[in-house]
């Protein structure tokens, strides 16, 4: 069951890369951060505030599922309903660093994670994949870039995705997630000591995955 983790900050490229891979060796891909998403939903159409000591109580309430379309897009279902798009949304991203520093949380969701692992080659993205979630993964990348050249990256898709953006703004979100995901008591955002570090600011998609799945290649080709 070898695993390949991919950890980093928002805006590093991490998810179109990791979807990719996946699908250039043939893997399983599991998006962690959009169960955060879904919990973070949960606690929303509660109406709990999502630093409130409630939070656990509604996410272990919640039914969150993770599945993959025909096309390896992610399928995220909450209570039998698919939210795969409202868990994108800016409601949603403003509330889920605050839910995801819930240490029962993250114990019900990592549980959750550990389930997907099966006899196929995985290929996990999140922030606490090396560290916590599989420290034993036969493949550790941790995808860095600058804070000025990932608020560009999600200034750039805001623009092509019709939504309104200011550079100034989405940099200063950047800047704000990072401190919260990093400072925080459960699980910070941290390389793993064996962690491949990969610096994308300079680089297009295509060169990273092609650093990717060289490193796969070579790491685990022969445990395939
Ligand atoms: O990758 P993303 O932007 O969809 O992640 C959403 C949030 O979830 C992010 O602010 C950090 C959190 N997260 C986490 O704490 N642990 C993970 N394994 C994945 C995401």
């Amino acid at each position: 069951m070898p695993v390949v983790a991919i950890d980093g900050p928002a805006g590093t490229g991490k998810s179109s890369v990791a979807r990719l891979l996946a699908d250039r060796v043939r893997a399983q891909y599991l998006d962690t951060g959009a169960m955060y998403r879904a919990a973070t939903l949960a606690v929303l159409r509660a109406g709990v505030a999502p630093d409130s000591d409630e939070v656990a109580r509604v996410v272990a309430a919640s039914d969150i599922r993770l599945s993959t379309d025909s096309d390896g897009a992610t399928l995220v279902m909450l209570d039998g309903e698919d939210v795969s798009e409202e868990i994108r949304t800016e409601a949603v991203t403003g509330s889920v660093s605050a839910v995801s520093a819930n240490a029962e949380v993250r114990v019900r969701l990592v549980d959750l994670q550990r389930t997907h692992a099966n006899q196929t080659l995985l290929v996990v993205e999140g922030r606490d994949i090396g560290t916590v979630v599989f420290p034993a993964a036969a493949l550790k990348i941790y995808l860095t870039a600058t804070p000025q050249a990932r608020a560009e990256r999600r200034h750039r898709q805001n623009i092509a995705a019709g939504r309104e953006s200011i550079l100034d703004e989405v940099l200063d979100s950047v800047n704000r997630r990072d401190h919260l995901d990093s400072t925080r008591e459960a699980s910070p955002l941290r390389p793993a000591d064996d962690a491949v570090h990969v610096d994308t600011s300079d680089m297009t998609l295509d060169q990273v995955l092609d650093t990717l799945t060289e490193l796969v290649e070579t790491r685990i080709g022969g445990q395939r």
